[in-house]
């Protein structure tokens, strides 16, 4: 018997020593220490064993799987060591590897517009408002002189919804939402998405974006809004792009006029941007209708004030040259990155 343990040492520890995984150590550490393996084996058939003999087998089969524990323990650190000293290998960042490119964003040239115009806005102590995009009949034309059967409404062909609500056809009606609620001096402009029934081509959307500006206050004149119009320009299309008056008609406005920039293409000589006319339509403008100040409760005897309503779409396009509005729309990234 003590032959058997001395081989099953010797066995047991060479097998310990070539072990190569930690499964490997399971299975020996079974074969010689689990319930059926060797040295229980050799324990088991003790009884057998003489008086004498029993307590020296006893104690050198203790020895024995005393010793293999301890070196199994010993192959399980030098294992482990080696495991993570691969993975660590293996997960090595090499740090001289060129990087991803970062696909950053942009700011859509329409936002891009918007806020520019804002901050212009701003600077001449104009404040930012916002209005309902499902607007009543009430603000977006009757309150605005544009009664029902109205000639002028035909100039806006409207999305009605149930109920008596619409999709707002422009911002104007933030000018009576913001008189109604506000006494004079009165310096606002309201950007925002408007909606008419309008097939899409290259200049026309059935969603677009419009800016509108209102001022109110003792003594306003139509040289405040030209004043303000010129500067806004200036700041926005740079000191070489003209802005010029062409009067017009407008129900909200008396007298109204559309205003003109020179195209940003043939700086006013005639291309197939501007249809040869070498100015590219802006806005609307003129001084609000009397009608619509006492409408919504101002003293149209005290207080005058001027109004603008400006297409967003527009704008971005002559700034940046683009020449269809639908790039606007369509977010492909090979337009988008351009700005
Ligand atoms: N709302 C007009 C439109 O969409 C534009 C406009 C013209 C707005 C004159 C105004 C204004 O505030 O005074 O065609």
């Amino acid at each position: 018997m003590q032959e058997k343990l001395k081989k099953h040492k010797k066995d047991a520890l060479q097998k310990i020593k070539k072990a190569s995984s930690r499964v490997e150590l399971d299975r020996i550490q079974v074969a010689f220490l689990g319930k059926k393996g060797e040295i229980s084996e050799i324990l088991r058939g003790m009884g057998k064993l003489s008086t004498q003999e029993r307590p020296v087998v006893g104690r050198m089969a203790n020895e024995v799987k005393a010793k293999i524990e301890e070196e199994l323990e010993k192959r399980l650190e030098v294992l482990k060591k080696q495991e993570e000293q691969q993975r660590l290998q293996e997960e090595a960042i090499d740090v001289t590897l060129p990087g991803l490119p970062v696909n950053r964003g942009r700011i859509h040239p329409l936002y891009r517009m918007q806020k520019e115009l804002e901050d212009v806005f701003r600077s001449m102590g104009f404040s930012i408002e916002d209005g309902p995009e499902v607007e009543t009949d009430y603000y977006n034309f009757e309150a605005l002189n544009v009664p029902a059967n109205h000639p002028a409404r035909d100039m806006q062909d409207t999305f009605y919804i149930e109920g008596g609500y619409l999709l707002r056809t422009q911002t104007s009606p933030v000018q009576v939402r913001t008189m109604e609620r506000q006494s004079p001096p009165i310096r606002i402009v309201a950007p925002g998405r408007c909606y008419r029934v309008d097939e899409l081509d290259a200049t026309h959307s059935p969603v677009f974006h419009q800016m509108e500006g209102l001022m109110v206050d003792r003594n306003i004149s139509m040289a405040h809004l030209k004043g303000v119009l010129e500067l806004a320009s200036t700041k926005i299309f740079g000191p070489d792009r003209r802005i010029r008056f062409r009067p017009s008609f407008f129900p909200f406005t008396e007298p109204s006029a559309e205003v003109d920039v020179s195209c940003f293409n043939c700086q006013g000589s005639g291309c197939r941007y501007c249809s040869n006319k070498g100015w590219l339509e802006m806005l609307g403008a003129g001084m609000v209708n009397p009608r619509v100040l006492e409408m919504s409760g101002i003293d149209s005897e005290k207080y005058t004030g001027f109004a603008f309503g400006m297409g967003l779409d527009r704008m971005a396009m002559a700034k940046y040259g683009i020449e269809d509005i639908r790039h606007l729309w369509e977010n492909d990234m090979r337009f988008l990155h351009q700005f």
